[in-house]
């Protein structure tokens, strides 16, 4: 963890400061330690590897416009992304588009708009595309997403190595590859692979990252293609729960590379670029999801906290967002203990909906929790308000705040009516 994310009053002070000025619930994005995020990127993967921002993960404007000049590349996963990244001044040829089911309207547009690269994920695309940019007179550059037969153990969810909608099985890919590298609209620029996200465990997204190269090693060499790029999707993923321990990149890095280096090394691919891929890790732990405690009650030998954000503006945190078994995220009271003045104890955390799985902490360990006291729950800067369900009981829509330096900026996103 980086030694700004432990420093909890400096971040304390930024929480209550935009819950004060912006209300509450609110997501507030810490722009430092996003940049120490990348900085520990770099440092670790930078050799080897470009980085690429998936826009699923936060797609927040603000954020968007932010990381232009930080980071090399933007992946888009739907028009509304594509209208976004455009808006705030991402050029198209720095984005890339992946996605199981692009529609025919989706794919004139960017097509139209000279997009970097149309990640192919079905011979379907490919030929509807193939179609549209030869209705234009173009030629589309594209990256053909594979699915490996195989995922290591010990990812969040698991994209392929079953049946999947997303990309080509690699069973499959020989034929359809011929047929791709064949369309005289398309040109075939690389390859791509996204098949598991959310590790913690080193040892997983090497082997995940291993099994990748031999794929591209032997796709490459049957097509006789020196790729421009070969995208990485990189797996790291970001603790949530207590006890989860952060990964250590300079772990994974000294692990993979080597192997890397060789893959480097090799005749083929000496003027390939390689991209990483990710969301969650570089945005996910610098956002913190602010919640004002509304009510407080005491239930038959349990204390409820009942909070003016939950399920509804923070899907994720309740535990509904793909996890199996719902688990406290790590949370603290801002302001802590008051100076030992609130001894430590345990309580429930709910929302404000009229649904008993609205639910953001069971048995939660914090200082005495008060009516107006603000809750932080961390590792909410991605798959945060776009990935919740925030017109359900109209209440008020989240908030989203940029932290950059001393300067608080509302980036809210969502501002339409909430009834
Ligand atoms: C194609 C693709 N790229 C990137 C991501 C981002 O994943 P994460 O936020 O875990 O890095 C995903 C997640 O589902 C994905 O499907």
């Amino acid at each position: 963890m980086s030694a700004a994310l432990t420093d909890l009053a400096r971040i304390d002070a930024v929480l209550g400061a935009a819950a004060e000025r912006f209300d509450t619930p609110s997501y507030v994005y810490l722009t430092d330690l996003i940049e120490d995020r990348l900085a520990d990127l770099q440092q670790a993967f930078g050799r080897w590897f470009a980085l690429s921002y998936a826009v699923k993960s936060n797609p927040n404007p603000g954020l968007l416009d932010w990381l232009r000049e930080r980071i090399d590349y933007l992946d888009i996963s739907s028009g509304g992304e594509f209208t976004l990244a455009a808006r705030a001044g991402w050029q198209a040829e720095r984005i890339s588009f992946t996605g199981p089911a692009k529609r025919r309207d989706e794919l004139q547009a960017v097509i139209a708009a000279d997009l970097g690269e149309l990640v192919i994920e079905s011979l379907r695309e490919a030929r509807l595309a193939n179609e549209i940019a030869a209705a234009s007179g173009r030629r589309q550059i594209v990256v053909v997403r594979l699915s490996p037969d195989r995922v290591p153990k010990g990812f969040g969810d698991h994209m392929a190595g079953r049946p999947s909608p997303f990309g080509i099985d690699i069973e499959e890919a020989p034929d359809a590859l011929a047929e791709i590298a064949a369309m005289p609209h398309l040109r075939l620029a690389g390859l791509h692979i996204y098949s598991g996200t959310q590790s913690l465990k080193p040892a997983a997204i090497c082997e995940n990252w291993r099994i990748f190269m031999q794929i591209f090693r032997d796709t490459c060499a049957a097509l006789d293609l020196r790729p421009e790029k070969l995208i990485f999707g990189s797996g790291l993923g970001i603790p949530y729960h207590p006890g989860d321990q952060a990964l250590n990149l300079s772990e994974i890095a000294a692990e993979i590379g080597p192997e890397l280096d060789a893959f480097r090394a090799e005749p083929r691919f000496a003027d390939t670029r390689l991209v990483l891929e990710l969301g969650r890790h570089l945005v996910g732990e610098a956002g913190f999801f602010v919640t004002r405690v509304i009510s407080v009650k005491e239930s038959r030998g349990s204390r409820i906290a009942i909070c003016d954000g939950g399920l509804n503006a923070n899907l994720a945190a309740s535990g509904n967002f793909g996890m199996v078994l719902r688990r406290n995220y790590v949370m603290h009271r801002v302001g802590g203990d008051d100076g030992g003045a609130r001894p430590e104890e345990k309580l429930d955390i709910s929302g404000p909906l009229c649904t008993s799985i609205d639910k953001l902490g069971g048995a939660v360990l914090l200082p005495r929790v008060e009516e107006g006291d603000l809750i932080a729950i961390h590792s909410c800067g991605a798959y945060g308000p776009s990935a919740s369900p925030v017109y359900f009981i109209s209440h008020p829509l989240p908030r989203e705040v940029l932290s950059l330096g001393g300067q608080l900026i509302d980036v809210t996103r969502i501002r339409g009516e909430n009834a």
